[in-house]
């Protein structure tokens, strides 16, 4: 394997994973790691600090919600849809309809389509228009008497852009259908109110725009007697009785927290609510506005996301190979880019007739002297 001094990367890999992290993050990761456990519940000598606790708080105030038990722990957003969607499923008579979007991830076709395959649902899955948004018309159209749930991708990994989630969950909200929002790509990237949004589950992960670790995510839910919990073990208290408590936060998490993961993911919420989204979205805008231009005015570039909401160019070069395009960036260039079907196989059917294309996805810590040099060198692969 090439060798590639770190300091040399032009990290454009935000979507998947972001890098780097904040100092104050991996700080936190250390100073978790380093010190002894005194969690409430679990241990004679309690807390330094309870950094579920602390977490929490952190998650309720960042999205605008009220008490911190509606937030909870979990290893990532895929693990978060999983509980979500298969929690509601075990409580509904068999089979429902489900409405989703062409926009999702694996980690929503997937357990959708499991559901299906099992006989327990029928699906509904609307396209996107022209500029990658779900009318919220089209969801009205596909309801039914037997729908009970929609998942629904609040902002996308392939063409950044972002849904009117309010509208969609307000129609939802009075047709009484459970909503289930992926978070995953929006957290952390554009404010979000949810106090303001009727969503009965938002899901987010922690590694990705919230700057926390691998490992960490988690989801808001308003209203958990809905969602049948299929964890069962420890929670710290009641270890005498046979049932796995029921009320929240304890009702959807088993098991020893990642400590050094919620510490992560609380600096990270604490980072960007220091520099505050006004300055966030004004850096995100001004990279991205620089890179549809200079990336729209090379004719051999097809530009599947001209004006993304969220940093995302998603791109291929006439007669290339995305994977080649994706090796050279990263070989000759040190660009890191993501290349192929993105987790995302729906929407790719669309755009890439499901050959799949270059990614490059933007995080706060790139800067426009890195877009400069990416424009010019995609502008020198192909004039
Ligand atoms: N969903 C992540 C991505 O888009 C993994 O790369």
């Amino acid at each position: 394997m090439q060798q590639v001094d770190i300091k040399d990367l032009i990290y454009l890999n935000n979507a998947a994973s972001t890098w780097p992290k904040p100092p104050c993050v991996l700080d936190a990761v250390a100073q978790a790691s380093s010190l002894p456990y005194l969690e409430s519940g679990r241990t004679t000598l309690e807390g330094l600090i309870s950094y579920p606790d602390e977490g929490r708080g952190a998650l309720a105030s960042f999205f605008h919600t009220g008490d911190p038990h509606e937030w909870i722990f979990t290893s990532n957003a895929t693990d978060s849809l999983n509980i979500l969607i298969h929690g509601f499923a075990a409580g509904k008579k068999s089979p429902f309809h489900v409405i989703t979007t062409e926009l999702e991830h694996n980690s929503v076709i997937r357990p959708l389509l499991a559901l299906k395959k099992a006989g327990k649902i029928s699906l509904s899955i609307i396209p996107a228009d022209s500029g990658g948004h779900i009318q919220p018309d089209l969801i009205c159209e596909a309801i039914t008497p037997e729908t009970r749930l929609a998942v629904i991708n609040h902002g996308s990994n392939v063409t950044g852009a972002v849904q009117d989630i309010s509208e969609i969950c307000r129609i939802l909200h009075d047709e009484e259908l459970f909503s289930i929002i992926d978070g995953s790509q929006t957290a952390g990237q554009i404010p979000i109110q949810l106090s303001k949004i009727p969503v009965d589950a938002f899901v987010f992960t922690g590694h990705k725009y919230l700057f926390g670790i691998p490992g960490t995510g988690g989801f808001f839910i308003r209203t958990p007697e809905s969602v049948l919990s299929l964890h069962q073990g420890g929670t710290g208290f009641d270890s005498a009785s046979p049932d796995h408590p029921t009320e929240m936060p304890a009702r959807f998490e088993a098991g020893t927290p990642n400590f050094p993961g919620i510490a992560a993911l609380t600096a990270g919420l604490g980072y960007i609510s220091d520099i505050g989204f006004d300055q966030i979205c004004r850096h995100l805008e001004e990279m991205s506005c620089y890179l549809s231009e200079r990336l729209s005015d090379l004719d051999a570039v097809t530009l599947y996301t001209p004006n993304p909401e969220t940093p995302i160019f998603s791109f291929n070069i006439t007669g290339v190979d995305p994977d080649d395009i994706g090796m050279i960036l990263g070989r000759k260039y040190h660009i890191v880019t993501r290349t192929g079907l993105h987790c995302a196989p729906w929407i790719h059917q669309r755009l890439t007739r499901g050959l799949g294309c270059v990614r490059m996805s933007l995080s706060f810590l790139n800067t426009m002297e890195q877009c400069r040099f990416v424009a010019d060198s995609i502008e020198e692969l192909v004039v």
